[in-house]
């Protein structure tokens, strides 16, 4: 059998670009694309070509020569792993060229991702500024061949146009709570490069292990859970350089203040780790100490604290080579810091009275030192990335161009909405970015049930985790979520779902946003199932969000059989990838036989458990 592809030399017969509120985009022929290119036009018949007789000419002066090389042998091993016939060298289309017009930047922040793609009876052409345009074009290639063999094709010759609408379209993935061999990191960075996602973002460490080595701290590989639980300075790199050939970039999570048990297990840390197992004040428990055991905070009052996380800071500054470093930040441990005379002596003066948490007096206290720290331990030369809890509830000022990644939504007062907090504080001239990882949306490792010791804790009692960020999120929940077209959160709605207006202030500045993996009860058995395709609905979110002025009216029955088909892919490269509906739907078009909703059903208006 030969590869067929939707190749012809029939006039161009279908215009698809962005359509009109709430109107059907026009069909992908084949279900073929994922995520939906900004801009393509198909014609009516078929074209066919071998992934192994097919001629890949890389034209790319001052693009990655090398790294497009082994794309395009990715290419050809991807077509032939949906079930094409390797011993087929002949085809219609003879030729593909790649070529890169301009000069990479040295920061892959900075690259252009958009591409052309243009197919005719005998050749493809795929044109980028850079590189990484040509990487996202060659995946596009390689989904213009059907996995399943089985129907004719009619949909050549292609012309797409393409590029992301958010530069920011990321994974966030936690070794930390559970260790993730290097494999399953590797094999993430497969399914991101297949849905064109572009920053890992790496949540290397937590307060419950260390899983990396430390040249300044060595003894901080006490707090891995094995030695065979441990990344080496060459795991990184590898890591590193896997991402980059991919057109991805890793930023790195080092997150303090909070968050730092790990640390008190390095003996020359270990004095400025406050309260790493919880139980301050003589409590007997994690809680109130922090939200999940264990604990950990580091004395931001004390001088010598911030020269020594410097360090740490530093050496891996210097490992991962993004231009974006993570800080952390989140989930101060107020009530820890409260009951610490270490930090309290310092702050407040010996012997003073402390004043109770919550209180102007306390959170005066508190940001005074807290900025003294953040302005300490920042790496010199990188652009820090924080969540949002230190600038909205720790009032701290980071430099302008930072970026504030939003987590929370749940029915916490001070931190409801903080998306819409974090606009205004530019609109008082902060100068942040934004990256939305809004739990209610994106925290796809939920559906397990709470972990064991969450329940019974926290604000709203056992059920607040199982609500918001352990449940789990369907795929039209997350694929429906647009981080600039998303609404504000009602802040007087008590079940902490409720949605209120559009967004107010300079949109711009939200760059993306990232699905998130957190470890409680993933491991690399699970993690697939979890990423796959859910990951994806995030994906064509964020890349084609142009296509769909209102993402709340996106139609499911038009993008679920192309991610049905992309799941095939997913499938065919080894990812244990979950199914959405019954494979009896692909030959009986479920989709038609129920397009449309109820009339006067409005999506955006429901409650977002609703899906
Ligand atoms: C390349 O850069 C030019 C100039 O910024 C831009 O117009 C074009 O869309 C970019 N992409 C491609 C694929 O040419
Ligand atoms: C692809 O076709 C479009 C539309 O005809 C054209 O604007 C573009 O320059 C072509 N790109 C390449 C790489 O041939
Ligand atoms: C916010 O929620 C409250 C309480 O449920 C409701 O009365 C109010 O109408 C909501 N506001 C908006 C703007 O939806």
């Amino acid at each position: 059998m030969k590869v067929t592809t939707v190749l012809a030399t029939a006039a161009l017969v279908m215009g698809v670009s962005a359509q009109s509120n709430g109107s059907p985009l026009a069909p992908v022929p084949n279900n073929l694309l994922w995520p939906r290119p900004q801009k393509f036009t198909s014609g009516t018949s078929d074209h066919t070509f071998s992934p192994v007789g097919v001629d890949i000419t890389i034209v790319a002066v001052n693009g990655n020569q090398g790294a497009l090389e082994r794309a395009a042998d990715r290419f050809r091993a991807n077509v032939l792993s949906v079930g094409c016939d390797a011993q087929s060298n002949t085809g219609d289309i003879s030729q593909v060229t790649v070529t890169v017009t301009g000069t990479d930047p040295k920061d892959l922040a900075q690259a252009d991702e958009s591409y052309t793609l243009n197919t005719s009876a005998s050749g493809v052409t795929i044109t980028a500024n850079h590189t990484v345009g040509a990487l996202r074009g060659l995946e596009t290639l390689a989904q213009l061949v059907k996995p399943v063999q089985k129907l004719p094709f009619h949909a050549g010759p292609w012309s797409i146009t393409d590029k992301p609408s958010y530069s920011w379209r990321g994974i966030s993935l936690d070794t930390s709570r559970n260790y993730i061999p290097v494999s399953s990191i590797l094999r993430t960075l497969d399914g991101m490069s297949a849905t064109k996602l572009n920053v890992l973002h790496w949540h290397i460490v937590d307060a419950t292990s260390f899983p990396v080595v430390s040249k300044t701290y060595p003894d901080l590989s006490n707090a891995a859970y094995s030695k065979l639980s441990i990344y080496s300075y060459a795991d990184v790199q590898n890591v590193i350089a896997y991402a980059a050939d991919r057109g991805i970039r890793v930023v790195p999570e080092f997150d303090t203040p909070a968050h730092t048990n790990a640390l008190s297990f390095s003996k020359a840390l270990a004095p400025y780790i406050l309260c790493p197992n919880g139980g301050a004040g003589g409590t007997t428990s994690f809680w109130p100490t922090c939200p999940e055991p264990p604990c950990g905070n580091v004395n931001i009052a004390d001088p010598n604290a911030a020269p020594a996380i410097s360090a740490l800071v530093k050496e891996y500054a210097a490992l991962f080579t993004d231009s974006v470093f993570h800080m952390g930040g989140d989930e101060i441990e107020n009530f820890c810091l409260n009951q610490s005379p270490q930090f309290t002596d310092i702050v407040f003066g010996k012997g003073a009275a402390v004043p109770a948490t919550g209180t102007p007096a306390w959170q005066k206290g508190l940001a005074s030192s807290y900025q003294k720290y953040a302005d300490a331990v920042r790496p010199a030369g990188k652009t820090a990335m924080y969540w949002e809890d230190i600038v909205i509830n720790d009032g701290v000022t980071v430099p302008a161009g930072s970026i504030i990644q939003i987590w929370n939504s749940w029915d916490n007062a001070a931190q409801k909405n903080s998306l819409q907090k974090v606009l205004d504080l530019n609109s008082k001239g902060a100068g942040y970015k934004i990256v939305d990882t809004n739990n209610d949306y994106y925290y796809l490792d939920g559906g397990s049930g709470a972990w064991l010791t969450d329940r019974g804790f926290g604000p709203g009692g056992d059920s607040w985790k199982e609500d918001y960020w352990t449940k789990y999120k369907t795929w039209e929940r997350v694929y429906t979520h647009d981080p600039r077209k998303s609404r504000q959160e009602n802040t007087t709605d008590t079940d902490g779902t409720g949605l209120a207006g559009p967004l107010v202030g300079d949109l711009s500045a939200i760059i993306g946003a990232e699905a998130a993996i957190w470890g409680e009860r993933i491991s690399d058995s699970n993690l697939d199932v979890k990423l796959w395709p859910r990951a994806a609905a995030v994906a064509e979110a964020l890349w084609s969000a142009d296509a769909f002025p209102d993402p709340t009216a996106k139609d499911f029955f038009e993008a679920l059989p192309r991610l049905e088909v992309f799941r095939d892919r997913l499938i065919a490269r080894g990812f244990g990838a979950e199914t959405f509906q019954p494979a009896w739907c692909r030959s009986n078009q479920c989709g038609a036989a129920f397009s449309g909703y109820p009339a006067g059903l409005a999506y955006g208006n429901q409650k977002p458990e609703f899906w």
